[in-house]
């Protein structure tokens, strides 16, 4: 398994550009199983989970073909088995979210259920009375859901809480449906409102995605499409933060500035200067930073993909910082790796208490999700020595060659190679 060296201390300076949306391409992959034509989705982050849905449209009978431009041929699907197996939604949960598309156009289909994951329980129950409400009957049985529905009825649905992917399987399944469908309090992520963008491109007849009430006027058939997705926003906040801890001055080309304003407020009162360009975000960290409070929230508020990140500019800045987290109950993992390297981090709860000031010094560290991973980076950019990460994985799951992109910025950044054994 791959190791990640840093020896921090580099003022990080230059350009970066900043490559499409994971978590919107994941759903985009998932949307081409609603049409019987070929679709291509251009500007695609090469990344192990979107290499990893790819495989999963494969194995439903899809032709996929290319990373960066993905051509994805759903001719054959029909004549397979329609099954999202345990093997593949275990190593990525947006797997569930062909079970949507898969029943609005199939009629049936059986997906693994997710379990749980390294940061909390993450249940699916909204997504399946979401499609409840549209008709579908679901039987759960030996860890499985089994879908059907002879074609979907429109119809209304309340989510109890605010689900991005919930919201984005039930609006993908209500584009087949025969009628009118009404989502309320649905997610405002800009990654809804992508994925919409690419629906109503297919033909699908949508109104109101990124407010929370949408609606979907039922068709009969969807059209393939051809879409170059999002720059990612938590790609873009990560390096900017970097910026921000190293007392750099970085462009982040492409940066989604207008899905950012959360990020860049924090960094802002923080006293990092974020200057809009007209071909990004420019970040210039200051010599000294402040402490800021944060409570994570659905869009448009804090996003909880940038918690553990912002945790490590809390514990550069002078002073106490409260972090809150309120979607997922076990998203602190960090907290110890980082106290490891001579943060000083108490977690009560749902909060965090940071007491910023103190000199991080390297670690041989690891992670246990995508963005515990990332935090441990940026602290290894600050950190005074070296810093080794292991379980780089799960960094590949959602940055793209960070390493070499950190390098090219002025950090010493290493990956390592090892034989698996
Ligand atoms: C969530 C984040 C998203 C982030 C992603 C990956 C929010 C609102 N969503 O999206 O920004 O990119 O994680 O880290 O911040 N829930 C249920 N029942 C369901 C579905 C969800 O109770 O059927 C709960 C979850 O346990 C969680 C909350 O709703 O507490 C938000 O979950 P959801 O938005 O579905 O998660 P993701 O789509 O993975």
């Amino acid at each position: 398994m791959d190791k990640i060296v840093i020896h921090g201390g580099h003022r990080l300076r230059g350009e970066v550009v900043i490559h499409g949306a994971k978590n919107a391409a994941l759903l985009i992959q998932c949307a081409a199983l609603l049409s019987d034509k070929p679709s291509a989705i251009r500007h695609l982050p090469k990344l192990s989970d979107i290499a990893t849905m790819g495989s999963l449209l494969e194995h439903l009978g899809c032709e996929v073909e290319g990373d960066r431009t993905m051509n994805i041929d759903p001719t054959r699907v029909a004549e397979g088995s329609l099954e999202a197996p345990y093997d593949m939604v275990k190593t990525m949960r947006a797997s569930v979210t062909v079970m949507g598309p898969l029943l609005a156009r199939y009629g049936h289909c059986r997906v693994s259920l997710p379990g749980g994951c390294a940061i909390g329980a993450r249940p699916i129950d909204q997504h399946l009375k979401g499609l409840e409400a549209l008709g579908a009957k679901i039987t759960l049985r030996h860890g499985y859901v089994d879908l059907k529905a002879r074609r979907l009825k429109g119809g209304s649905f309340m989510f109890d809480t605010v689900t991005v992917g919930g919201t984005q399987n039930v609006m993908m399944a209500a584009t087949l449906a025969k009628g009118t469908s009404r989502l309320e309090n649905v997610a405002r992520e800009p990654e809804v409102e992508e994925l919409a963008r690419v629906l109503v491109k297919m033909g699908a007849q949508i109104t109101g995605a990124g407010s929370s009430v949408i609606e979907i006027e039922g068709v009969d058939e969807l059209m393939g499409f051809d879409h170059a997705v999002v720059p990612d926003r938590i790609e873009a906040g990560t390096f900017a933060v970097a910026a921000a801890i190293t007392r750099g001055d970085v462009l982040l080309l492409d940066a989604p500035v207008d899905h950012m304003h959360a990020t860049i407020a924090k960094l802002e009162e923080a006293g990092a200067v974020c200057h809009v360009e007209s071909d990004g975000l420019r970040v210039v960290g200051p010599e000294r930073l402040e402490p800021v409070d944060i409570s994570t929230r659905p869009y448009p508020g804090f996003a909880t993909d940038m918690q553990a990140q912002m945790m490590v500019l809390a514990a550069c800045a002078h002073g106490q910082s409260l972090i809150t987290e309120t979607i997922f109950e076990n998203r602190f993992m960090h907290v110890p790796e980082l106290n490891r390297m001579g943060a000083d981090i108490t977690v009560q709860g749902h909060a965090a208490v940071v007491r910023g000031g103190s000199r991080l010094t390297g670690a041989e560290v690891m992670a246990t999700d995508l963005r515990a991973s990332a935090s441990l980076v940026l602290a290894g950019l600050v950190a005074s020595g070296k810093t080794e990460i292991r379980r780089v994985y799960h960094l590949d799951r959602g940055y793209e060659a960070i390493e070499k992109r950190l390098r090219g910025l002025g950090a010493n950044v290493q990956r390592y190679h090892r034989a698996k054994g």
